[in-house]
């Protein structure tokens, strides 16, 4: 599958400024540095759509891309870094909860994970957030180029152990390698499919 136009929109810390909700929108969010831009810049088939760095905390603000002028593509600051001041994660929590809550033409928040971590706080926390106010969910297990698909799988094995309290469903998920392309007709095909629903 190909994206064949991405076009960034606007970058904002108000979800109140972002485009009209008239068309279906999927938010990629998750600790910093796990991917997210990357993710994004493999999804479209563009080298730097969405900017990337080695250093976490490099997006700041909600970016609205639009895709193929059918469905919004939001990437989103990462959470979790512990470098950053109480103030800005307070801000940042604020600003991601009330576009989250508010966003109405939102309809799935893909939550991306780190393959080779074990689950980690700050993902189950944003994760449990994110089903507490009912919002349709959906995980991308990235950078698995790095490691074997075995350790990959025994780490989603490990979030289906850790959530099944809580999660009646464990959630559609996926594995990405923004090196390889790995996950990409998967993810495509997913949003395909809930655009046309
Ligand atoms: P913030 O915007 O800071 O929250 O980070 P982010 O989640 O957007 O991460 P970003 O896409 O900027 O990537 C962080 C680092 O990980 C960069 O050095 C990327 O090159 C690297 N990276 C991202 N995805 C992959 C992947 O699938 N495989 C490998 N090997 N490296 C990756
Ligand atoms: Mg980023």
């Amino acid at each position: 599958k190909e994206i064949k136009q991405a076009e960034f929109i606007i970058s904002n810390t108000d979800y109140k400024k972002s485009p009209e909700p008239n068309l279906p929108e999927y938010a990629f969010i998750g600790r910093s540095n796990v991917g997210k831009s990357s993710l994004i810049n493999m999804l479209a088939g563009r080298k730097s759509l969405a900017k990337t760095s080695g250093r976490p905390g490099k997006t700041q603000l909600i970016n609205h891309f639009l895709m193929d002028k059918r469905w919004y593509l939001v990437d989103l600051p990462g959470y979790g870094y512990a470098k950053v001041s109480k103030k800005a994660q307070a801000e940042w929590g604020s600003m991601i909860s009330e576009y989250l809550k508010n966003r109405e033409n939102l309809v799935c928040v893909f939550v991306l994970i780190d393959s080779r971590l074990e689950p980690q706080k700050a993902d189950l926390e944003f994760i449990n957030f994110v089903g507490a106010n009912q919002l349709p969910i959906a995980f991308i297990f990235t950078k698995a180029d790095k490691q074997s698909i075995n350790k990959t799988q025994k780490v989603i094995s490990a979030y289906k152990k850790t959530l099944k309290a809580s999660w009646e469903e464990f959630p559609p998920h996926f594995i990405s390698s923004a090196t390889s392309g790995a996950g990409k007709n998967e993810v495509l095909g997913f949003i395909e499919q809930l655009n046309d629903a």
